[in-house]
């Protein structure tokens, strides 16, 4: 790998593998977790200015047309109620398609069932439930939506860019030895973050403090600027703990806007947290997609040309949809390649990223098809998909920056016991059920983002990180303490971390997998620049100062940090910004997934009895959060595969199990024992920590051995997810 690489003076890769303590990579606990599991880390509902009012979001009753009326009379007068925003003053700016995934709002146009269309604010939270429960609202309903992205009438885009062809697949098609010609469909699913949305918004003048629940913070604040019609400068977004997003807090979210425009208004601060409901429908979901995947491969199984053809859907007029083809383009080789993308336009909630957006319905598909195809030519799975890893990016003509697929097939195989597989569907029992193994390839484009940090070495010897990235229960906080502890050779308990602040140094934000290794690269570059102002101070070459256990080694000599910080703290600001290898070189985290199921022959249930991954992410910061994410990765994968899914009426579009209790997450009993295991690796073109993304890896497939595995066990072929007992018996 990376043979072609001059390292130079000023170059920080590898650093970390020359510390003395070796933090970096340890399975440290995070230090927030007795915070968060004794009730004392602070969720955004829970800040409580005084004299806080309460808002309640009003939504849509209809699905398309325009609201009439909101017939606010009624509770003017209400005990309590303090005031009824609808219209220009419910949102300033409703900018649609450019408010980073904030759905539609605040116009009088209604464009799906459960957009929010007003808030009451009240004294209580109680008292503006009621009011806004007692509304008369009028409509006037247009016939003209459409909500089934199948339909005949639905608007279908082709967005140009997006259908793409390389080579002849026709041809190659035509020719094959083998082929594959599958259609296979994956439902709506809900990011369903623990923690609702929630905000708090309070007015100083011109300056407004929001307590939040986001997860890219410089962002958010430019989007609630651009709704409010104010200054970036005067917002401030407080974001110190987030109970999860997935996605659905990538962008702000309407009531972050409506509390802001509310709490100017009445002069006084608002609390406004959304229902469970309210989640489900009025924030994002992931698009349910139709998948045509055709393989065509010659008498080795070695793909010549492949195709793979997606319908999403989308509200009219929103820029994302999910890009359902993203592994595909580089996880295996096929010298004819052909894409189609169509969006269909439906009066459906709002599409965003999901968790993976692309990858992670993209791969269920694609590692389907090819357990189709190691089917159809009776080549074992894993050898058939290490027969197809090509030696660069098949459409790009780049190499890869690193890639231990291979690797992680084999490492997993092994560990799993690949070579028990039953041959045949039925071949392996127990009692009244059958036993199958199934196993899919897993990979997800690796990106970074610029990234900003400051750390501070105190006169008392203790090191503070600053930037405004969030920790959304991925182990931030953990990691850039680590980052900082190695580098400055100060026990973890003595570095401070600070998140969650846009007064802090600029963050990626978390999302897209890019958070760790951006903000970490940032961190690691400020501690670089703190230890060449201290061995300045010292009078050494920067390479001559070692740091350890808090102590500076100076001729076999320790002395304490803070004995050599007479002259004052030290603090630094590290800045990241992803390079030209980012461009120049295919990168992806990889990995290997596998999984025993069960199914029973009387009831059709399955259970998925065990489940283990094999990963190769580049450095892997800290093992015991890595582990974790891609646990909850898999976790996301059995839901996938056996019970998650988003129903729309096809009526009216709107979302029929709207809560926890009728959309389906896998829970503990669904859940066996995941084993996960990384393999070593250093990738040098990624960042200067030379890891990748793992945020969004331990789903990227996942679902697809456990539908893989029921094939094997009882010979039914999964093509429309998730796999519910109709489908089996
Ligand atoms: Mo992720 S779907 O980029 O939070």
């Amino acid at each position: 790998m990376s043979k072609e690489l001059v390292m130079d003076a000023a170059d920080t890769r590898r650093l970390l593998d020359h510390t003395a303590q070796h933090l970096t990579g340890a399975p440290l606990d995070r230090p927030e977790g007795p915070l968060k599991v004794s009730g004392r880390a602070t969720y955004a509902h829970e800040y409580a200015p005084e004299n806080c009012a309460y808002g309640v979001l009003v939504r849509a009753t209809i699905a398309k047309g325009r609201l009439l009326l909101l017939g606010e009379d009624v509770v003017r007068g209400v005990p309590g109620v303090l005031g009824v925003f609808s219209g220009d003053r419910f949102l300033r700016n409703p900018a649609q398609g450019t408010a980073n995934q904030a759905p539609v709002q605040g116009a009088e146009q209604i464009e799906y069932l459960g957009q929010p269309i007003a808030l009451v604010v009240a004294e209580t939270f109680e008292q503006a439930r009621h009011a806004a429960q007692s509304l008369d609202l009028r409509f006037a309903p247009e016939e003209d939506g459409a909500f089934d992205p199948e339909a005949e009438g639905t608007t279908v885009e082709a967005p140009e860019k997006k259908q793409q062809d390389f080579g002849d697949f026709d041809a190659a098609f035509a020719d094959a030895a083998f082929t594959i010609d599958a259609t296979y469909t994956t439902p709506a699913q809900s990011n369903a973050p623990m923690e609702p949305h929630a905000s708090v918004a309070s007015w100083d003048g011109e300056k407004l403090t929001l307590w939040g629940s986001y997860q890219m913070l410089k962002y958010n604040r430019n989007e609630l600027a651009d709704s409010l019609g104010i200054d970036p400068a005067n917002i401030r977004i407080h974001a110190p703990y987030v109970g999860g997003g997935f996605g659905s807090k990538l962008g702000i979210a309407p009531e972050a806007v409506a509390a802001a425009i509310a709490a100017r208004d009445i002069g006084r601060p608002v609390k406004i947290a959304m229902s469970r409901q309210q989640v489900f429908e009025t924030t994002v979901r992931r698009s349910e997609s139709r998948q045509r995947v055709r393989l065509a491969a010659d008498k080795d199984g070695v793909l010549t040309g492949l195709a793979h053809e997606a319908r999403v859907s989308q509200l009219p007029g929103e820029a994302f949809s999910e890009p359902v083809a993203q592994a595909t383009h580089f996880l295996y080789g096929g010298a004819s390649r052909r894409y189609r993308h169509e969006i269909a336009r439906v009066n459906r909630p709002c599409a965003g990223s999901m968790r993976a957006p692309g990858e992670a319905i993209g791969m269920l598909a694609i590692e389907n098809a090819m357990d189709e195809l190691a089917e159809a030519t009776g080549i074992d799975p894993i050898e058939l998909r290490k027969r197809n890893l090509p030696d660069r990016h098949p459409e790009q003509d780049i190499p890869y920056s690193s890639r231990m697929l291979a690797e992680c097939l084999d490492d997993g195989a092994r560990r799993f016991g690949w070579d028990k597989r039953p041959a045949r569907p039925g071949e392996m029992r127990d009692g009244e059920w059958r036993i199958g193994y199934g196993v899919a390839s897993a990979a997800r484009k690796n990106i970074t983002s610029p990234a900003e940090a400051r750390v501070t070495l105190t006169t008392e010897g203790d090191a503070v990180v600053e930037t405004d990235m969030t920790d959304i229960g991925t182990g931030t906080y953990a990691v850039l303490g680590q980052i900082a502890a190695d580098m400055l050779g100060l026990p973890r308990e003595r570095v401070r971390v600070i998140l969650g602040d846009t007064e802090l140094p600029p963050g990626p934000g978390s999302g897209g997998s890019w958070g760790a290794s951006s903000s970490g690269s940032a961190v690691l570059e400020a501690c670089v620049a703190v230890k060449r102002e201290l061995a300045d101070r010292l009078g050494l070459v920067a390479d001559g100062l070692v740091l350890s256990d808090g102590d500076v080694i100076l001729d076999n000599r320790r002395i304490p940090l803070a004995d050599t910080l007479g002259a004052g703290p030290i603090s630094a600001h590290g800045v990241f910004k992803p390079g030209k290898t980012s461009k120049e070189y295919a990168q992806a985290a990889y990995g290997a997934f596998f999984a025993e199921v069960g199914v029973n022959d009387v009831t059709g249930e399955v259970r998925v009895r065990r489940m283990l991954g094999s990963f190769a992410a580049g450095r892997i910061l800290n093992e015991k959060t890595a582990r974790s994410q891609c646990i909850g990765g898999m976790v996301f994968g059995i839901g996938s595969a056996l019970t998650e899914e988003l129903v729309h009426d096809l009526r009216d579009g709107h979302i029929v199990n709207r809560d926890l209790a009728e959309y389906h997450l896998p829970v503990n009993l669904d859940v066996p024992q995941i084993d996960v295991h990384f393999l070593e690796e250093r990738d040098d073109l990624t960042c200067p920590l030379q890891s990748k993304g793992i945020g969004e890896l331990g789903i990227s497939g996942a679902g697809a051995a456990i539908t893989n595995a029921i094939r094997n066990a009882i010979g039914v072929r999964i093509r429309s997810y998730p796999a519910t007992l109709d489908k089996l018996l």
